[in-house]
C-alpha cells in the first residue's frame, strides 16, 4: 500500500509544534500543513502580523513563518475540522509529570494525550497516521493504539497507524536541528505508515540519517538521549565544586576531556544546572518506569542526576550568600538572564528560578533582565505575592538592572552578556562591587580591572 500525505494537522501550537509545523511546510509546498491549539490565544499570537509577537521566539523562524504562513502552513482552533481533513495527525501536545496520585512527581500526566487520542478517534476518516511528536512514556503508542482500536470499523473502513517520531530539537538551535537533524527516528509496526513518514522528511533528509525501528525502541532512545546528555551536565557540574577547591580551571578541564573523541567536546560546559521543559521530566520518568520493572538500582544510578542539578542550584545561592558577607538583607542584585539558556523566552525549570526565589525568601531586592522573556512569566515562575512584590522589578536595559545595585549575577549565556561594559557599570553600582559568573561568560581580567570581585562557577583561582 501506499500512501502520499497531502494533508497534515498537528495538535499542540508549542515549542515542539511550530518551529516543526513550519519546516515540514517550508520543505513540502505540496503539503498543506495545519497546526491547531486549543488556547485560543496562542493560535491568536501566531497569526500575528507583527512577528515579532509571536508566542515563541526562536532564531529563523519568524522567516519561515514569514515564507509558509497562509500559503500552506495555517493556524487555528479548528481542531475537529483539521483532523477530519488528515491524512497525518502529528501529536505534539504538553505531557506534564504528574502532580497528585499514583505516580505524583515522577510519572508523566497523560491527561492530553489521552483527550487527542479520542478526538482523533471521533473526527478522522479513513486511513490515518497518527505520529507521537511528544516525549512519551514508553508504550503511550499502545494506550493510543488502544483508544483509536475502539474507533475503527469495516464500514467506514476507518484504520489507523500509530507511529513514534522523537523530537531532537534544542530550543535556540531548533530551526537548524530541524534543518539538519543528526537522525530523525520512526518506530512503528506498518510498513507504508513508516513510508509515508520518510518520504516527508526525504524531501530535505539525508535517506541514511532515517532510522526505522519499532515503537518501543523508538520511545525509549528519546528519554534515554536526554537523560545521557542531562547526565553529561550534572558530571561537569560536580566536577566544577571540585575544581573552585583545587585551584583548577572547569573550563579547561572540560575542554582536555573533550578532546578526546571518545567522550566528544559536547555538554561539558558547566553552568547553574539544566533547566528547559525535557531534561528533569524525561528523567524521572525513566526513574518511575525503572521502578516499576522492579530495577531498583538502575532508578537511584538516574536519580543522581537530579539531585546534582538541584543541589548544583542551591551550592550557587549558598556561595553568593557567604561572599555578600552572610546576608542579602536589603542588598539589590541585578540578575541577566532569566531563560533556561540563551537563544529562548522558554523559562520552564530555569535554574534562575530556584535561585532567584531563595534571594528573595533571604529578603534580597532584585532587578532582573532577559532579552526576550516577558515581565508577566518573571512574575508568574517567581510567584510574587503582596510580601515580595515590592522587592521586584524588571527592566529592558542591562544597565537600569545593574543601577545601585550590589551584586550581578549572570544566569544565562545570551550573547550581549560577554561583552558587558565594566566601566559604565562600575560607576553606577554600589561598592564594593561583584560579580557572579554562573556560566563562564566575563572577561575576568577586564572586570577585575574595574574593581569587581568575581566569583567564577568552576573556577579556583578566582575564589
Ligand atoms: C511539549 C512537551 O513539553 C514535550 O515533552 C513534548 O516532547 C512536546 O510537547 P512543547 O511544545 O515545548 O513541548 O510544549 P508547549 O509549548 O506547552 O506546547 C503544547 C501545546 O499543546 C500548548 O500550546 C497547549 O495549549 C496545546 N494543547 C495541549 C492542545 O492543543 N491540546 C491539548 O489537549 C493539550
Ligand atoms: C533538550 C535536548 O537537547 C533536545 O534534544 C530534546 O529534544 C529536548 O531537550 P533543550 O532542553 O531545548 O533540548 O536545550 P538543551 O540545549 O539541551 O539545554 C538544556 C539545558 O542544559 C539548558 O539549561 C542548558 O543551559 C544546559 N546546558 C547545556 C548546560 O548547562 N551545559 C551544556 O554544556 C549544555
Amino acid at each position: 500500500m501506499n500512501l502520499t500525505v497531502k494533508n497534515i494537522c498537528c495538535i499542540g501550537a508549542g515549542y515542539v509544534g511550530g518551529p516543526t509545523m513550519a519546516v515540514i511546510a517550508s520543505n513540502c509546498p505540496s503539503i498543506q500543513v495545519n497546526l491547531v491549539d486549543i488556547n485560543k490565544n496562542r493560535i491568536k499570537a501566531w497569526n500575528e502580523k507583527n512577528l515579532n509577537k509571536l508566542p515563541i521566539y526562536e532564531p529563523g523562524l519568524s522567516d519561515l513563518i514569514l515564507k509558509t504562513r497562509g500559503v500552506n502552513l495555517h493556524f487555528s482552533t479548528e481542531i475537529e475540522k483539521c483532523i477530519t481533513n488528515a491524512d497525518m495527525i502529528f501529536i505534539s501536545v504538553n505531557t506534564p509529570t504528574k502532580t497528585k496520585g499514583i505516580g505524583a512527581g515522577k510519572a508523566v500526566d497523560l491527561r492530553w494525550i489521552e483527550s487527542c487520542a479520542r478526538k482523533i478517534g471521533e473526527y478522522s476518516k479513513g486511513l490515518t497516521i497518527v505520529v507521537e511528536k511528544s516525549t512519551l512514556p514508553v508504550r503511550t503508542a499502545q494506550t493510543i493504539k488502544d483508544i483509536l482500536k475502539a474507533y475503527e470499523d469495516n464500514n467506514s473502513k476507518r484504520h489507523f497507524s500509530i507511529l513514534s517520531n522523537p523530537e531532537f530539537l534544542a530550543e535556540g538551535t531548533a530551526i537548524n536541528d530541524l534543518e539538519c537533524p543528526d537522525r530523525v527516528l520512526i518506530g512503528g509496526d506498518e510498513e507504508y505508515a513508516i513510508e509515508a513518514l520518510e518520504n516527508i522528511y526525504l524531501n530535505w533528509v539525508e535517506k541514511e540519517k532515517i532510522l526505522k525501528t519499532d515503537i518501543w525502541s523508538s520511545e525509549l532512545s528519546k528519554l534515554i538521549a536526554n537523560a545521557f546528555l542531562a547526565q553529561r551536565i550534572s558530571s561537569i557540574n560536580s566536577i566544577s565544586a571540585l575544581c573552585e577547591l583545587t585551584e583548577s580551571n572547569i573550563s579547561d578541564v572540560s575542554l582536555a576531556v573533550g578532546m578526546d573523541k571518545r567522550i566528544g567536546a559536547e555538554f561539558l560546559n558547566a553552568g547553574p544546572g539544566f533547566g528547559g521543559s525535557c531534561f528533569k521530566k524525561d528523567i524521572l520518568n525513566l526513574i518511575y518506569i525503572c521502578n516499576h520493572y522492579g530495577l531498583t538500582e538502575v532508578a537511584d544510578y538516574w536519580e543522581q542526576v537530579i539531585l546534582i542539578n538541584d543541589w548544583q542550584k542551591k551550592r550557587i545561592t549558598k556561595k553568593i550568600i557567604e561572599k555578600l558577607f552572610g546576608t542579602l538583607s536589603n542588598k539589590r542584585i541585578a540578575v541577566l538572564g532569566f531563560s533556561f539558556k540563551a537563544n529562548t523566552n522558554d523559562t520552564r525549570e530555569s535554574p534562575a528560578i530556584d535561585i532567584c526565589k531563595d534571594f528573595l525568601e533571604e529578603g534580597c531586592n532584585l532587578s532582573i533582565y532577559d532579552p526576550k522573556v516577558e515581565k508577566e512569566q518573571i512574575f508568574k515562575d517567581l510567584i510574587i505575592n503582596s510580601e515580595n512584590y515590592s522587592k521586584l522589578e524588571t527592566t529592558d536595559t542591562i544597565e537600569k538592572a545593574c543601577l545601585n545595585s550590589d551584586a550581578i549575577i549572570v544566569m544565562t549565556d545570551w550573547q550581549e552578556f560577554y561583552k558587558l561594559d565594566f566601566l559604565k557599570l562600575s560607576k553606577i553600582m554600589r561598592k564594593p562591587r561583584f560579580i557572579f559568573d554562573t556560566r563562564n561568560v566575563i572577561n575576568l581580567k577586564e572586570a577585575k580591572n574595574f574593581g569587581f570581585r568575581i566569583w567564577n562557577l568552576g573556577d579556583g583561582s578566582f575564589q
